[in-house]
């Protein structure tokens, strides 16, 4: 199944951003793909629930809170062409105790993904990805004129190891995205492991791209990083970001881990194209947020497990059972065309995400809040799809 740019573009919902509260760090454009073609992300008004758009409701915590503060107040860093992607590298670095090789700073994972892209693509050489996944490499696959193909997913709207394979055979790049964006499910580190063995032997020139932005959401025991992987096999980058469970979206800080080799590439085309990667804010917030301990993520992930399972019950409880979500958002089947739901609850105050096809018919994707917004949320999911709400009563 070939996908097209076109379609992208008619499946892009209405813009998403947040209230002018500390919390507008925390929020970012993913709502907003290809919005040239759309309302640009822009402040919600006061008391609409934004559920469209994958973020991390709570922001970033107090230290890079506290460090952006101290930026703005030192007045002088913003007005200079100030680089801090020495500091922020090491620190990546640091944390993954990997080498400074070993880490490519990006404006968000968005340009790891394009540049990605760019490098192990081309017009004999496809991108692979499954149907329905996040939409940039895809897009930017359409827009240089690089050709994509698209995988069908398992019945429980996991990636089909199997099919991802045998599409794969003579291909430049495969998105590997884990968990899936829409669908929110997750393939486990030993299935993975064994994907990228059997690319091994049937392509070994193709390169995967493994887009862990949710990693930190996973609760499945089988979980771990590729990171190990890249760093031994040329073949194989791991694409992370500070937008997710770090609650930096705005901030628009990413990174690709990798073979020195591989990152050489990527870097080179940074370099040649003029992307800039130096936005004094995001790095300073980004180098304070990877510095913090593991109970940061941790705290995070208890957050959202608890409003997973919340708002999981309350659709499953109504017969409405999303997949199996392992992220901070989850993709359920309502029964009925996303537009319409989604119309009927903006008209209530309440934001969810633009349509994914081939599911628009009957799929939506529901990007998790606060609990407490998620309780508001159900009680109008009740009302739009006439299914009564317990939840807030
Ligand atoms: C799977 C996935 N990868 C990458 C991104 C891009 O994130 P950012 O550019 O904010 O790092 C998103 C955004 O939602 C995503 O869902």
């Amino acid at each position: 199944m070939a996908l097209s740019r076109r379609k992208f573009v008619s499946t892009v919902g209405i813009g998403a951003g947040a209230a002018l509260t500390s919390n507008i760090w925390a929020r970012g454009r993913e709502n907003s793909v290809w919005s040239a073609f759309e309302p640009s992300l822009e402040a919600v008004e006061r008391g609409v629930i934004c559920i469209a758009s994958n973020e991390n409701p709570v922001g970033p915590g107090k230290a890079v809170l506290d460090s952006l503060r101290k930026l703005l107040e030192g007045g002088a860093k913003p007005g200079r062409y100030s680089n801090q992607a020495d500091q922020l590298t090491e620190a990546i670095a640091g944390h993954f105790k990997v080498k400074t090789e070993n880490v490519l700073l990006g404006e968000g994972s968005t340009q790891i993904l394009r540049s990605a892209t760019q490098i192990f693509t081309s017009k004999t050489k496809a991108l692979v990805g499954t149907i329905p996944t996040y939409e940039e490499c895809a897009g930017y696959a359409e827009l240089i004129g690089h050709p994509v193909k698209g995988v069908s997913l398992t019945p429980d709207f996991k990636i089909d190891i199997d099919r991802m394979v045998a599409a794969a055979k003579g291909a430049g790049l495969v998105f590997y995205c884990n968990p899936n964006n829409p669908t929110a499910t997750y393939v486990g580190a030993k299935a993975t492991r064994e994907f990228f063995q059997k690319m091994a032997s049937t392509s070994p020139e193709t390169t995967i791209l493994v887009d862990e932005a949710y990693f930190d959401y996973v609760t499945d025991p089988d979980h771990e990083t590729h990171v190990p992987v890249a760093l031994q096999n040329p073949r194989v980058i791991v694409a992370r970001t500070f937008s997710k469970a770090y609650g930096m979206a705005g901030l628009r800080q990413g990174y690709a881990i990798g073979h020195p080799e591989t990152i050489k590439k990527l870097r080179e085309w940074e370099q040649a194209s003029g992307v800039s990667t130096l936005n004094v804010f995001g790095m300073a917030a980004a180098t304070v947020a990877i510095g913090q301990d593991a109970t940061f993520t941790a705290n995070e992930r208890k957050r959202n497990t608890a409003v997973r399972d919340f708002t999981a019950k309350w659709f499953a409880d109504r017969g409405m059972k999303p997949t199996d979500g392992q992220a901070n958002f989850m993709f359920v089947n309502i029964g009925t065309p996303a537009r319409a739901f989604r119309d009927a609850c903006r008209a209530k105050g309440v934001m969810v995400a633009r349509d994914f096809p081939p599911f628009e018919k009957t799929h939506a994707r529901i990007s998790l809040g606060t609990m407490e917004e998620m309780q508001k949320a159900v009680t109008v999911f009740g009302d739009v799809l006439g299914k009564k709400s317990t939840a807030a009563a």
